[in-house]
């Protein structure tokens, strides 16, 4: 079978002699597990749903419930998808690499679950909830249809763990993903549009720091111009294809 992309011996070699692999997702990783990404022109969740009565702290302090139920239905449709073929080749990546981070825009757990270790989570975790007042995780909560269910301390609605437009991203998470970027040999940027910062600045860190950078991707996106290998195709398809091509 002939591939619709071409892997150039000289990534092939840029990634068998890295000693420091990182890797960046989005959206796309997932899209083969059934899950939608969110600027896709029709079934992108942001085509459907508008973000600013969503995806932010005014939206949830307007409609907390529609907040709420928005992300249940999410956290259901994650439950139901499993890891694909790209998520296992990331994760077989890493038990092959020196060392390898694994940093995601994506918030669905999807990386840990195909066996992937060393994940940073740039945007959160759809499964974890949070007191809407502090912050504080919560570990235990019970689902309710009518109602919000609110923090055990101080009787707050509880939120996901996630960050929202408008919102910081975690310190930690992003130094962390800075680090990766700055200290990598080789950046795979896998099923992102590269459109939305911090994480989009990640690529451009990397190469400034002398990585390698690759994009896979079937659309082209803000990266591809600067990006020294771009691998036009599904993630399914090229993750295994490039893992294959380094035995
Ligand atoms: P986007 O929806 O912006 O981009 C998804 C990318 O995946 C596009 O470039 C697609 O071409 C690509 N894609 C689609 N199918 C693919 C496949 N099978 N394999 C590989 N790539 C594929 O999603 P993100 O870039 O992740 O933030 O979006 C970044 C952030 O914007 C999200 O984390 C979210 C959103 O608003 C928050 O919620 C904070």
């Amino acid at each position: 079978m002939s591939l619709p992309f071409r892997i150039d011996p000289t990534l092939v070699n840029a990634l068998r002699g890295a000693n420091f692999v990182t890797a960046l997702t989005g959206a796309g990783i997932s899209a083969e597990s059934g899950i939608a990404t969110f600027r896709d022109a029709s079934e992108g969740l942001w085509a459907r749903f508008d973000p600013r009565e969503l995806a932010t702290p005014s939206a949830f302090a307007r409609n907390p419930k529609r907040v709420w139920d928005w992300y249940a239905w999410r956290r259901e449709r994650v439950a139901e998808a499993q890891p694909n073929a790209g998520h296992l080749a990331l994760a077989a990546l890493e038990r092959r690499a020196r060392e390898f981070v694994l940093v995601t825009q994506n918030v669905y757990g999807l990386h840990q679950r195909a066996g992937s270790r060393n994940v940073v989570e740039l945007h959160g975790n759809i499964a974890r909830v949070k007191c809407s007042r502090d912050g504080t995780l919560v570990e235990r909560w019970e689902a309710n249809e009518d109602e919000v269910p609110r923090c055990p301390d101080c009787g707050a609605f509880l939120r996901p763990d996630v960050v929202w437009f408008d919102e910081m991203l975690a310190e930690d998470a992003l130094a962390a993903a800075d680090k990766a970027a700055r200290r990598c040999d080789v950046l795979l940027v896998v099923g992102t549009s590269a459109e939305v910062y911090p994480a989009a600045a990640l690529p451009d860190s990397a190469r400034a720091s002398g990585a390698v950078v690759v994009e896979v991707n079937p659309n082209a996106t803000a990266l591809s111009a600067a990006a020294d290998h771009v691998l036009r195709g599904a993630a399914g398809v090229v993750l295994p294809a490039l893992l294959s091509s380094l035995d």
